[in-house]
Parts: C-alpha cells; sequence; structure tokens
C-alpha cells in the first residue's frame, strides 16, 4: 500500500479576510516500506501535506489514498478510527499533547483507545517505554514532572505503541540535543528495518537525510518542488542553492573534490565509498 494525493489543495480559513493557501495543487506518490523524508522552508506546507496522511486535515480540493482509503474534499471520511492506527502521527513537539496522570497511563491510552484491554495495554505502554530508553522508576510519575527530553520521549512511546505500519514524524528531533536526536533516530530506523515500518520524517536535518533516508520530497511555497532519490537530491545543485539549503558536510567534500578534478564521485552518500574512490583514483 501506499499514498497517493492527486490535485490536492489547502487553504485555511477559506473565504475569510485571513484566507491562506498552503498547498497548491500537489500530486505526489509515496511507496511503502521506505524512509522518505519531507525538506522545505519553515512554512512551506510540510506540516499542512502531512496532517492530510491521517485526515487530521481534509482537502479544500482534490483528494488522497492512503493506505487504500480514499479521503476527498467535501465528502465525510468514514473509517477515521481505523486510519488513525494504520498512520501515526508524531506533531512536532508533541510533548506538548502529554495529558494523562502517570507516564505509563498515558502511553498506555492509545492502545487501550483502539480496544486492547486494560491490562495489555500496559503492557504494551512498558514495552515502549523501555524501548525509547525512559526507565522504569518514572513509569508512575507525572508526565509533567520529566524533562524536555524524556517528555519527547514518552510522547513518542505513546504514538508507537499504536503499532501503526506508517509512521508520520513531523520534526521529531528538533530542540534535541545531537545524542538525544542521534538516539530518537535509530529508534526509527530500528523500527523500520525490524518491523518493516513506512517513515515518513519532516526535517531541516540534511545529515539525517543523507544518513537514514532514502527519498526527499521538496516542498516550496506550497508547491511540490521535486521527489528524488538521495542521490538525486544532493546532485540537484541548483534547487539546493535556491532553497539554500545547506548540505551535509560529507557531500560539501564530495563537491570539493569534484571541483579539484576527482572523477566518479557524484552518486557517492558515504565516508566509506569516498575514501574507496579517491584511492582507486589516486592510484590510477
Ligand atoms: N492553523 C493555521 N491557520 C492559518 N494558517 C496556518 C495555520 N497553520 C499553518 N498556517 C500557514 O500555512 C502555511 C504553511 O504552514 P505549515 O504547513 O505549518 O508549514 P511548515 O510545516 O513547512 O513550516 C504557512 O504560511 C503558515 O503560516
Ligand atoms: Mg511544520
Amino acid at each position: 500500500m501506499s499514498i497517493k494525493v492527486n490535485n490536492l489543495s489547502y487553504t485555511y480559513n477559506e473565504g475569510s479576510p485571513f484566507e491562506l493557501k498552503a498547498l497548491k495543487n500537489i500530486n505526489l506518490e509515496l511507496d511503502d516500506n521506505k524512509v522518505i523524508a519531507i525538506v522545505g522552508a519553515t512554512g512551506s506546507g510540510k506540516t499542512t501535506l502531512v496532517q492530510h496522511f491521517n485526515a487530521l486535515l481534509l482537502p479544500t480540493h482534490g483528494s488522497l489514498e492512503v493506505n487504500g482509503k480514499l479521503i476527498e474534499a467535501d465528502v465525510k471520511p468514514e473509517g477515521l478510527k481505523a486510519l488513525r492506527k494504520n498512520v501515526g502521527l508524531v506533531f512536532q513537539f508533541p510533548e506538548y499533547q502529554l495529558f494523562e496522570e502517570t507516564v505509563v497511563k498515558d502511553v498506555a491510552f492509545g492502545p487501550k483507545n483502539f480496544g486492547v484491554s486494560e491490562a495489555e495495554s500496559l503492557e504494551i505502554a512498558k514495552k515502549y517505554l523501555k524501548l525509547v530508553n525512559i526507565s522504569e522508576d518514572l513509569y508512575e510519575r507525572s508526565p509533567l514532572d520529566l524533562s524536555g527530553g524524556q517528555k519527547r520521549r514518552v510522547a513518542i512511546a505513546g504514538i508507537l505503541a499504536l503499532d501503526s505500519n506508517t509512521l508520520v514524524l513531523d520534526e521529531p528531533t528538533a530542540g534535541l540535543d545531537p545524542q538525544g536526536a542521534l538516539e530518537m533516530m535509530e529508534l526509527f530506523i530500528n523500527l523500520h528495518k525490524l518491523e518493516e515500518k513506512t517513515i515518513i520524517i519532516v526535517t531541516h536535518d540534511m545529515e539525517q537525510v543523507l544518513n537514514y533516508c532514502e527519498e526527499v520530497v521538496v516542498i516550496d511555497h506550497g508547491e511540490i518542488a521535486g521527489h528524488y532519490s538521495v542521490s538525486e537530491f544532493f546532485n540537484e545543485k541548483d534547487l539546493l542553492s535556491k532553497l539554500d539549503i545547506e548540505m551535509p558536510s560529507l557531500i560539501k567534500l564530495r563537491e570539493d573534490l569534484i571541483n579539484k578534478g576527482f572523477k566518479n564521485l557524484d552518486n557517492i552518500l558515504n565516508a566509506e565509498d569516498l575514501v574507496k574512490a579517491i584511492k582507486a583514483e589516486v592510484e590510477k
């Protein structure tokens, strides 16, 4: 299954003086089982787009199909609950949405809401709290007592506990320290590798795009500016400079070497391959 977006437009406050066209005629196809980055400047429409993927927002015009379910403008969608379980959406700053009395209850809320028994929901919650590295002594504490990073991890455990096959992550590592961000990304990538989850991640971090993603969708002023493999994306130099996207250090080094006359480096995306290719050139 997959996500297919057809001529989708979204306008905030349509018909009012505050009308704002956030998405304009989007066409997009995202395959299952991939790790896909969505990138673009602040205000370009990334959050608005991904909030359509679990029908949190409904199209103003056009439609989308999410894992077989059609969502159209002007049609009240049915079966939203199943869709929300199928596509887990982690908001930007999800920690603001913690609301239960205790950490473990907060994480158990999702499974319980989808019909899992209380006891089993608590077991599931503990499994995911462990996965996000929250220690047992925090389970019965109020989420409000936790540090910022811990709150973020609890909130993410709450979405993971739904066991969705598609995870949509809206800037999940924004504001975390580098170590916290790294651990978070490793967690998502392990879920992708071990449980074949589709990961759609909104990010500004080009190192994450390079190190973890397979495809990149670029949004610019509410329009799709391109959909590339990661290798193609880092070769779109005009687009990258137009959008003021800072290249990862490895790609900068690669480009410097290409400018100095090194050949056959265009599609290299990791340090090991870069070293091999340089060695091969030097030996020639
Ligand atoms: N709830 C809202 N009401 C009105 N305008 C909004 C709302 N949310 C976002 N916008 C506007 O829609 C545009 C796209 O926003 P958003 O999807 O949040 O972009 P991004 O996630 O790429 O930063 C921006 O101009 C933003 O100001
Ligand atoms: Mg956003």
